[in-house]
C-alpha cells in the first residue's frame, strides 16, 4: 500500500522537519525512529562505490570499503556508448544494494570549459549533448536497481579555483544552450532521484539558494520530482537555500546551526512551514522509494573487474598510428618504459577516489607476453629526470624492434580541489619521449591523464593511445589494444587544442577573484576552433581503429520539415577492413539560415555501430525541433528560423564524410513594426514583403532614381539597395519623400498584417 506521506508529515513536530533537512553525519540522511523513518546513506562514486565508515571524509583521505574502480567519466564519455554507461549504472547500482546504499552521488555533467579545470576527469564532455545522453544512461542504469543517483554539479561549477566563493558569470543563452542541457535532457528523461546543487555562485546567487535554478527552472520547467541536495558545504544561508528549493543540506551539521536555522525561521515568520513541509514529503517519498524496495544484490566484484576491463578498452582513444605502428605482434621484442607500466594512474584525487579491490598494470598484463622487457624511464609520481633511468630506457628501446611509453600525468598534477596550472606533461616524461623516438622509430605513447595535455612531440612518434584514467582494468585494457587482441572504438569527448593558449577560456580563466566572465559565450571547445578554422592536435569526436570504414547512402525521410514533425536520418557504414570493430557515426547541424549567431556546426545525434569485416549497418538518427533550435533569449525560449539547414554526417567533427540539405518551415519570429523596425526585416518578412516594396517605390520613385555616371560610381543601385536594407523605416522620412503620417500609416498597416487582418 502506498505511504501516506502527507499524514506523516503531519505528525512531525518543526524541529522533526527542520532536522531532516540536514545529514545525521557525512553520509547518512536523519532517522526519526518514533515515527518509523529510517536514515538512510549516500555515498560516493560515480565511478565506483566510496562507502565510508562514520568517521569519512570527503577528500578521500580515510579509507573506504573495497570495491571496483571502473574508467572515470573522461574516458567512458569518448566510448560513446550508452550500453556501456547503463551497464556501470546497473553494476553500481549493485554494489550499492548489496552494501545498502541509497543514494549514488553522480553523474558529473559539468562541461569542460578548459583543459585546467581539476576535475574535469570526473566529467564528460565539452559537448552538452553528449554529456547530457550518457549521463541519461549512467542514471538509467543506477536507478534501474531501486538505487537514487544524484546528478551534480548543478550548475556551472567548471573550475576548482574558488569552486566555493566564485561566481559564474554567464548569458542566459549560453547557460541554456551549453551549461545546462546536459542536466535538462537527464532530468527530463530519467527523473534522477537527486540533483546536486554546485557550490558556486550563477550570476551573483549561490547556486544553493537560487530560487530561479532550482524551482524556476528544475522543477517549473523541466518537471523534477525528486529532491536537491546541497555538494558538501555548498549552502550559506540554510533558510534562503530552503526557501529556493535546496531540500537536503550535506553534511550534517551535526544538528545545530543548520536546523535551528530553520526553525528559527519559522517561528520568525521568514519561511513558511509549506515550504518546510513540501521539502520533508519531497524526502521522505525518495527515502522510502529506497527502504520500501530494497532487493537482494551481489556485488560480485571479480564480474565488475571484467566489466571495468571491457569499459576501458571500449574506451581508450587511438589518436595516431602512422604506418600502422599499432597493433604490435604478440612475440616482438617491445620495450614498456615509464613506470606507469607498473603503477598505472586509472583515477583521480578527491571525493571520487576509490580503494580498487584489484589492479591491472600493464606489466602484470603483458606477463605471458615473451618478448616484453621493461626499464622505469621515469618516476610516475614527480616531475624529477633520472640520468641512469633514461640512459637504460634509451638503450632497451634502440636493441628492441618496439618501444612503448607510458606517460601521463601524475596525481599531483590535476585533482579534486584545484586546478592544473598548466597543459604539459612532467618535463622528465618529454624529453624521455624524444630521447627514445631518436633511437626506436616504432615508439607508441600511452597516455594517463583526465584532460588533454600539450603534445609538441606527437609527430615524432608512431602511435599514441589516449587511456585517460581508466580504471583498475587498465593494464589489460592497454595491452589488448596494443597487440590487438581487441580493436579500439573510442572518440574523443574533447578537443586537444595544440596548445593551451588556443583554448576559447584562455583569458578568462580562472577569473579574478570572485568572478568568472564565460566571455566566450556558446563558442565552447570545437564550437570555437571550428568557427576559428583553427587548427587543433586532436579534435572533438577523433578515434583511429585497425579497421577502415566506408560511409554511403545517406538519405532522409523529408527534405521539408515543420517544427511539430521529427527527421529520420539514415546512413550505411561499412568495415571494409580485415578486423571487426565498432565505428561511431556522428550527426552534425548547421543552421544556414543567419537568424542568429551559431557555432559552424553541433553534435546533435551519434550511433555506436559493431561492425564484423565486409559487414554493412545502418545508423538511424532522429531529430527534432530541438536539434536545429538556439535559445532566443528574446522570446526566452527555444526557437528555430525558417530556412537551410546542413546534416553532417561524420567520423569525427574535422571528418565529414557526408551531408545533407534539410528546409525548415517554421513560423516567422513574432514581429511588431515600429519606426527602428529596419527595412531589410519588412522586405524579407513573407508578410509584409509586397506592401513593404510598395512604400519602397513611393518613398524613392524608381524613375528619380536616375543618376549620373559619377553619382553611380559614387554608390551605384546595388550598393544603395544594400545601403537601403541596413536603414531603420523612419529613414523614409529624410532621405525619402514619406511624410510623418504616411509613415506612421504604412507601420500601422504592417502591424495589421502581421496580425492577420
Ligand atoms: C564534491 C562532490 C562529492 C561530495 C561528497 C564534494 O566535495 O564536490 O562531488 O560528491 O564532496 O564527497
Amino acid at each position: 500500500m502506498p505511504r501516506d506521506i502527507e499524514a506523516l508529515v503531519a505528525q512531525m513536530t518543526l524541529e522533526e522537519k527542520a532536522g531532516l533537512c540536514s545529514g545525521q553525519d557525512f553520509w547518512h540522511t536523519k532517522g526519526v525512529s518514533r515515527l518509523g523513518i529510517p536514515g538512510v546513506m549516500v555515498c560516493d562514486g560515480p565511478h565506483g562505490l566510496r562507502k565510508q565508515d562514520q568517521t569519512g571524509d570527503h577528500l578521500g583521505l580515510n579509507d573506504s570499503i573495497q570495491a571496483v574502480c571502473f574508467p572515470t567519466a573522461c574516458a567512458t564519455a569518448s566510448s560513446f556508448d550508452r550500453d556501456l554507461l547503463r551497464a556501470l549504472g546497473e553494476a553500481l547500482g549493485d554494489a550499492c544494494q548489496a552494501e545498502d546504499v541509497a543514494v549514488v552521488l553522480g553523474p558529473a555533467v559539468n562541461i569542460k570549459r578548459s583543459p585546467l579545470c581539476g576535475r574535469n576527469f570526473e566529467y564528460f564532455s565539452e559537448d552538452p549533448y553528449l554529456a547530457g545522453e550518457l549521463a541519461a544512461a549512467h542514471i538509467h542504469g543506477v536507478q534501474s536497481r531501486g538505487v537514487g543517483a544524484s546528478i551534480k554539479h548543478f550548475a556551472a561549477n567548471n573550475q576548482e579555483y574558488h569552486r566555493l566563493t566564485c561566481s559564474a558569470q554567464i548569458d542566459e543563452r549560453t547557460l541554456r544552450e551549453i551549461y545546462l542541457p546536459a542536466f535538462e535532457t537527464a532530468v527530463k528523461r530519467e527523473q534522477p532521484w537527486t540533483v546536486m546543487c554546485s557550490y558556486n555562485l550563477i550570476n551573483g546567487v549561490y547556486a544553493s539558494q537560487d530560487p530561479w535554478l532550482l524551482t524556476a527552472l528544475l522543477r517549473d520547467e523541466w518537471g523534477f520530482e525528486g529532491f536537491v541536495m546541497s555538494d558538501w558545504g555548498a549552502v550559506d544561508d540554510r533558510a534562503a537555500a530552503l526557501a529556493a528549493g535546496l531540500e537536503l543540506e550535506m553534511p550534517g551539521t551535526y544538528g545545530h546551526s543548520a536546523d535551528a536555522q530553520i526553525v528559527r525561521a519559522v517561528r520568525e515568520g521568514r519561511l513558511s512551514e509549506k515550504v518546510l513541509d513540501r521539502a520533508v514529503a519531497r524526502l521522505l517519498r525518495i527515502i522510502f522509494r529506497y527502504t520500501d524496495n530494497r532487493r537482494a544484490a551481489v556485488f560480485d566484484k571479480d564480474a565488475q573487474h571484467a566489466l571495468a576491463t571491457q569499459m576501458a578498452r571500449e574506451s581508450a582513444v587511438l589518436l595516431r598510428n602512422r604506418d600502422r605502428a599499432l597493433p604490435l605482434t604478440e612475440n616482438a621484442r617491445v620495450a614498456f618504459i615509464g613506470e606507469f607500466a607498473q603503477k598505472p594512474r586509472f583515477q583521480g584525487g578527491g571525493s571520487s577516489h576509490i580503494n580498487a579491490h584489484r589492479i591491472s598494470s600493464a606489466l602484470d598484463a603483458a606477463a605471458g607476453l615473451p618478448g616484453v622487457c621493461y626499464a622505469p624511464g621515469f618516476p610516475a609520481d614527480k616531475d624529477e629526470a633520472n640520468p641512469q633511468w633514461v640512459a637504460q630506457a634509451v638503450a632497451l628501446a634502440k636493441e628492441s624492434q618496439a618501444a612503448v611509453i607510458f606517460a601521463g600525468l601524475p596525481d599531483i598534477f590535476e585533482s579534486e580541489g584545484y586546478d592544473r596550472q598548466h597543459m604539459r606533461l612532467p618535463d622528465c616524461q618529454v624529453a624521455l619521449i624524444r630521447a627514445v623516438a631518436a633511437v626506436q622509430p616504432r615508439t607508441i605513447v600511452v597516455l594517463h591523464n583526465g584532460s588533454p595535455v600539450e603534445m609538441p612531440w606527437a609527430q615524432d612518434v608512431s602511435a599514441i593511445l589516449e587511456m585517460y584514467l581508466a580504471g583498475q582494468g587498465v593494464g589489460q585494457a592497454a595491452v589488448d589494444l596494443l597487440f590487438g587482441r581487441a580493436n579500439p572504438c573510442g572518440k574523443l569527448a574533447e578537443s586537444f587544442p595544440l596548445r593551451l593558449a588556443d583554448n576559447p577560456s584562455y583569458l578568462n580563466f580562472p577569473g579574478d577573484g570572485d568572478r568568472v566572465e564565460y566571455r566566450e559565450g556558446v563558442f565552447v571547445g570545437y564550437r570555437y576552433y571550428d568557427a576559428k578554422e583553427m587548427a587543433v592536435a586532436f579534435p572533438f569526436g577523433h578515434g583511429l581503429s585497425y579497421t577502415t570504414y566506408r560511409y554511403g547512402n545517406l538519405r532522409f525521410d523529408k527534405q521539408t520539415l515543420s517544427a511539430t514533425e521529427t527527421l529520420t536520418v539514415q546512413v550505411d557504414v561499412t568495415n571494409t577492413g580485415a578486423v571487426a570493430g565498432k565505428e561511431t557515426v556522428q550527426l552534425y547541424v548547421a543552421d544556414h539560415t543567419g537568424a542568429a549567431v551559431r557555432p559552424p556546426k553541433e553534435l546533435k545525434g551519434f550511433v555506436k555501430l559493431s561492425l564484423a569485416p565486409g559487414e554493412t549497418k545502418t545508423a538511424t538518427f532522429t531529430l527534432d525541433e530541438r536539434a536545429f533550435a538556439w535559445y532566443h533569449t528574446g522570446l526566452r525560449a527555444w526557437r528555430c528560423a525558417a530556412g537551410a539547414y546542413e546534416v553532417l554526417i561524420g567520423a569525427s567533427s574535422r571528418d565529414i564524410r557526408l551531408t545533407g540539405h534539410v528546409t525548415l518551415d517554421t513560423p516567422p519570429l513574432p514581429l511588431r513594426v515600429d519606426t527602428n523596425t529596419r527595412v531589410e526585416t519588412v522586405l524579407n518578412h513573407p508578410l509584409l514583403a509586397g506592401v513593404a516594396q510598395e512604400y519602397r517605390d513611393h518613398a524613392f520613385p524608381p524613375d528619380e532614381r536616375e543618376k549620373t555616371d559619377v553619382a553611380k560610381a559614387a554608390i551605384n543601385e546595388e550598393m544603395e539597395h544594400r545601403t537601403a536594407l541596413e536603414a531603420p523605416l523612419r529613414s523614409a522620412r529624410s532621405f525619402g519623400q514619406l511624410t510623418d503620417e504616411e509613415l506612421q500609416a504604412g507601420i500601422d498597416r504592417f502591424n495589421r498584417l502581421l496580425q492577420g487582418e
